[in-house]
């Protein structure tokens, strides 16, 4: 079985988005499109300047976007109705289909928020689906603890610890690892999935071959093979995510994600003439 190396190890560039929420972004800058992932954003600070703007009302087609809260509380709204409060560990998984339009507001007034967002493409077929949620509150979400590491399991499986998001069609992974010094993490991933690693604290090396050390929030693409192994120099905390790519043609607009020019036209169109949501 092939072993995993590193492709590309790349620092996010510093970026602001909603009402003036500063993030670290990566997916979506460099690369632009890693198939199926769009975008990844990892927003926080301690400083409430930084997020209390948070994202007011705003609309997306055909892509998923997947919150992860690690610290902090998000509060969200949106035009299905929907409503509903995040607290630190908790993921919401939105297939937004055809489209929704929400608000996503930090629901404190100080202390420390931490997170990310992952944009997930969605295929031709499914993009104008109906829009969906999945709330997963942290204590529904499987761990996998030994002495040397613990792996939580939003998507996929690992050991014993069963993922959620169940019969999705590109077959994600979605692991927050971490592993405490000098020990290692082992897994299988898909040859055929696009996989990487986001670091979000402490130092790793991955595969067998010598690179650079990997420090503090970056993401490192992986190139693909099925012997995932890391090894953490000192604690380190890092997420692992992997899905099927989709082979689609994409065309961008902003908080839409279609496969043609056009279909964004129509997007903007019907948003502005207060038919977009179906
Ligand atoms: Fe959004």
């Amino acid at each position: 079985m092939k072993n995993i190396e590193v492709s590309k190890i790349i620092n996010p560039v510093s970026a602001s988005d909603g009402a003036g929420v500063k993030l670290k972004r990566s997916i979506g800058v460099d690369p632009d499109y890693f198939d199926p992932f769009l975008m990844l954003d990892e927003f926080g600070s301690e400083n409430k300047d930084d997020y209390i703007g948070g994202f007011p009302p705003h609309p997306h087609r055909g892509i998923e976007t997947v919150t992860y809260m690690l610290e902090g509380e998000f509060e969200h709204q949106d035009s299905t109705g929907a409503k509903g409060k995040m607290s630190s560990g908790d993921v919401q998984w939105m297939k937004t289909g055809s489209g929704i339009i929400h608000s996503e507001m930090p629901a404190m007034n100080e202390g420390k928020l931490h997170g990310f967002q992952l944009w997930i493409n969605m295929p031709a077929k499914l993009k104008m689906s109906k829009p969906n949620y999945l709330y997963i509150d942290s204590d529904k979400i499987q761990t996998h603890r030994d002495d040397e590491k613990k792996v939580k399991v939003i998507a996929g499986k690992f050991e014993k610890a069963d993922g959620i998001v169940k019969g999705h069609n590109i077959k994600p992974i979605y692991f927050d690892v971490e592993i405490k010094k000098d020990k290692k993490f082992n897994f299988h991933l898909p040859l055929n999935h696009n996989s990487f690693i986001y670091l979000i604290d402490g130092e790793i090396k991955i595969g067998n071959k010598n690179h650079n050390k990997i420090k503090n929030s970056t993401l490192i693409i992986l190139k693909n093979g099925e012997n995932l192994n890391v090894s953490a120099i000192s604690n380190s905390k890092f997420l692992l995510i992997s899905g099927k790519p989709i082979g689609e043609q994409i065309a961008r607009g902003g908080p839409f994600v279609m496969n043609t020019k056009s279909e964004i036209l129509q997007a903007v169109q019907e948003y502005h003439s207060g038919t977009f949501v179906k």
